[in-house]
């Protein structure tokens, strides 16, 4: 008989240094389905049960931002099949979470545009940072709909409104005014970014927010990634040496 000891999650205190926000590229639910000769929507929701560990230990760590890929600007592009089924997963997930998310204090934001999401995905994602919006512990962000590039396209044309009003002169626009038009406004900049399933690009994923991120690319597949592979991705990440430009 093959006894498998459950792992024991580390506490904050096990790291000598901890990232403020962590952003995951949760890839590989296709091939995980593929190699269990199972249908894509069951490999995303695969990929949607270890995500209570993952969201629960970055809580329980004290990290202050998670942000989550969830669909892409580009993933409208696939067979509508699997399209209907991430989006009937957005519901399931948030109706079995939203109430331990809210009691363990975590506060929600959608990154992405959601004015083009069915109206049953709209309502849930609304009502799910409303309710959670005077929350004050992890923030966790979860992009939906979301594209680099369209966050930035966005912040550009609100930016551009204000300077067309008279309320901003172009001089006065900053790198912080950038920041503060991207949806992650208020966070600080991503210290790790990890990608699950060997693939080594950012798929259009925080684009600004990453300009001095450390990557990790993992080669497990998103359904396998344990909360002890998360464990060793942030050693990892305490143990980089972040120079910013310096020596
Ligand atoms: C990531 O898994 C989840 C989404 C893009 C929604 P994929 O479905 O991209 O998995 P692979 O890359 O095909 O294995
Ligand atoms: C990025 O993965 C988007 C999400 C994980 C939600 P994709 O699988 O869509 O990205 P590409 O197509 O490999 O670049
Ligand atoms: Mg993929």
């Amino acid at each position: 008989m093959k006894l498998t000891i459950p792992y024991t999650p580390k506490t904050a205190d096990y790291f000598p240094r901890l990232p403020a926000h962590v952003a995951i590229i949760m890839d590989g639910n296709g091939r995980w389905a593929k190699r269990h000769r199972l249908a894509i929507a069951k490999g995303h929701r695969a990929g949607t049960e270890n995500l209570r560990e993952i969201i629960r230990h970055t809580s329980n760590l004290g990290i202050g931002s998670l942000s989550l890929y969830a669909f892409s600007t580009e993933n409208w592009s696939r067979p509508p099949e699997e399209v209907a089924a991430l989006m009937q997963l957005i519901l399931d997930f948030f109706a079995s979470e939203i109430d331990e998310l809210d009691a363990k204090n975590v506060r929600i934001l959608i990154l992405g545009d959601k004015e083009q999401l069915p109206e049953a995905q709209r309502e849930t994602l609304l009502h799910a940072e409303e309710r959670t919006a005077r929350n004050t512990g992890l923030r966790l962000n979860i992009a939906i709909n979301y594209g680099g590039r369209a966050e930035l396209v966005k912040a550009a044309r609100e930016i551009a409104t204000l300077a067309a009003s008279g309320h901003l002169s172009p001089g006065q626009i900053s790198e912080s005014t950038i920041a503060e038009h991207l949806y992650t406004a208020g966070q600080p900049d991503v210290d790790l970014l990890i990608r699950t399933s060997g693939e080594l690009r950012l798929s259009n994923f925080l684009l600004y927010q990453c300009a001095y991120a450390e990557f990790l690319f993992p080669k497990k597949l998103w359904p396998d990634f344990s909360v002890q592979d998360y464990d060793e991705a942030l050693m990892t990440f305490a143990t980089r040496n972040r120079r910013y430009g310096g020596r």
